[in-house]
């Protein structure tokens, strides 16, 4: 018989679990055998004395095996990508129909806003009529037609995990590298990849707190997700700064069209996205090399059929069929859009990415509780870049908000969150790839 104070014994006592004793316990926290106490005893275990590479392997892949995985019989690799997410991270929005015109099969299950980051089913919801949560056949159907899909997370997606993190969230142990792991990898492979791809950011805004811990992250992601047989790699990016020139919902889907359209692409967003995907292609076997990944994708924006996917899925799952030729009637617009400026003058020193992030919640662009509606045409456009020389005629950003009050407020929050200075700065889009 399990017995779970053992197990958390042999965790506490820095001794190795095996593959049945870690399946053991993760199904009796998918049955409810095994209490919330439990539970967060094995996760302040784990916290303090790490876990190596075959227990983590093993507790991915049983969290994986706790609700349906997915399996697919078509022609071509089934990729995807997972973000630890950002501001201004629309890259998922392109990346998925760039991938599926070059190939691929992209069943993307993605997430909400969850603190000051943005979320890509929040995003898509910017659209009238999109529905993140098809019934199966549907979901199945889009990535079969149209080679991506992007919809949440059902109930029946590795439940081991939700109930694991809504204790981890309330245990002070959200921050343990084995188990955030797990957490990420067992949603991500239960959709049946072949290969995935994960942008790990770097830098203020960064759901890791130091480079360091970063890469940490980066590199047990992906020694575990290739143990357990699913070609991985990770790119660190950097977070120092909005990734796209809008954050906000609809505003991000209005850039990620205008990328796809080919009429405005920002040179940074643009550097991830393509740094996300050459190796996608390559290691999902499309592309010989990445010199010919990058003539593909390139070709996947030029030809338009990138465009045409994104199109396509959209109608597919409830959205307008003309969205991306109308999308400006399409998507909500703002009470209030103005823009707002300092009294300094010099260069754009650093950001603090996590106030800017807050700044679009306060705005209802996110949530503060996770039943709160979000509105959907709030947030920033043309946020100004680090390095850019900024006086008090250069405006910061343009606020879009629903009144005067929650305008003066991000106001102020944005003022705060950027340093002016004389120094010149540094910038980079990709730190460094993992595995
Ligand atoms: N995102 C997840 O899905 N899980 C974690 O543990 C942390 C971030």
């Amino acid at each position: 018989m399990f017995i779970p104070q053992e197990f958390i014994r042999k965790k506490r006592d820095n001794k190795p679990l095996n593959k049945d004793e870690i399946q053991q316990f993760v199904q009796g926290v998918t049955d409810g055998s095994v209490a919330n106490e439990h539970i967060s005893a094995f996760a302040m275990a784990v916290f303090f004395n790490g876990m190596s590479l075959a227990e983590k392997t093993d507790l991915t892949i049983a969290m994986k095996n706790s609700g349906n995985t997915l399996s697919w019989d078509l022609n071509g690799p089934i990729v995807d990508k997972h973000s630890t997410g950002g501001v201004g991270d629309v890259v998922s929005l392109m990346l998925g129909p760039m991938l599926s015109a070059c190939g691929a099969f992209v069943p993307m299950i993605s997430g909400r806003g969850l603190g000051h980051t943005g979320g890509t089913l929040d995003k898509l919801e910017s659209i009238p009529g999109y529905s993140v949560l098809p019934d199966d056949k549907l979901f199945k159907k889009v990535v079969k037609d149209c080679g991506v899909a992007i919809i949440g997370q059902t109930s029946s997606l590795a439940p081991a995990d939700k109930r694991i993190y809504s204790i981890r969230d309330v245990t002070a142990t959200v921050e343990s590298i084995p188990m955030i792991s797990a957490s990420i990898l067992s949603k991500k492979l239960a959709e049946g990849l072949d290969s995935l791809i994960m942008d790990v950011k770097v830098g203020s805004g960064a759901f890791m707190p130091t480079y360091k811990l970063s890469r940490e992250l980066a590199m047990s992601i992906v020694e575990i997700a290739n143990n357990a047989g699913v070609k991985t790699q990770a790119i660190l990016t950097d977070m120092n700064q909005s990734l796209a020139y809008n954050a906000g919902n609809a505003l991000e889907v209005r850039e990620a069209v205008e990328y796809l359209l080919g009429k405005k692409i920002n040179p940074r967003l643009h550097a991830v996205t393509m740094g996300l995907c050459i190796p996608a292609l390559v290691n999902s076997g499309l592309a010989k090399d990445e010199k010919e990944a990058k003539v593909k994708l390139e070709e996947s924006l030029s030809s338009g059929k990138a465009l045409e996917i994104f199109a396509k899925m959209i109608s597919m799952l409830g959205g307008p069929s003309d969205f991306c030729d109308r999308y400006e009637s399409y998507l909500p617009q703002a009470k209030i859009i103005e823009p707002i400026f300092t009294q300094e003058s010099g260069l754009v020193e650093s950001m603090d990415v996590i106030a800017i992030g807050m700044g679009i919640v306060g705005l209802g662009g996110g949530r503060i509780k996770p039943e709160d509606q979000i509105d959907h045409s709030v947030g920033l456009e043309n946020i100004i870049n680090l390095g850019s020389k900024i006086d008090r005629h250069t405006p910061l950003c343009t606020i879009h908000a629903k009144d005067r009050e929650s305008f003066n407020e991000a106001k102020k929050r944005l003022l705060e969150a950027v340093r002016i200075n004389d120094n010149a700065v540094k910038i980079k889009e990709i730190y460094e790839t993992i595995g």
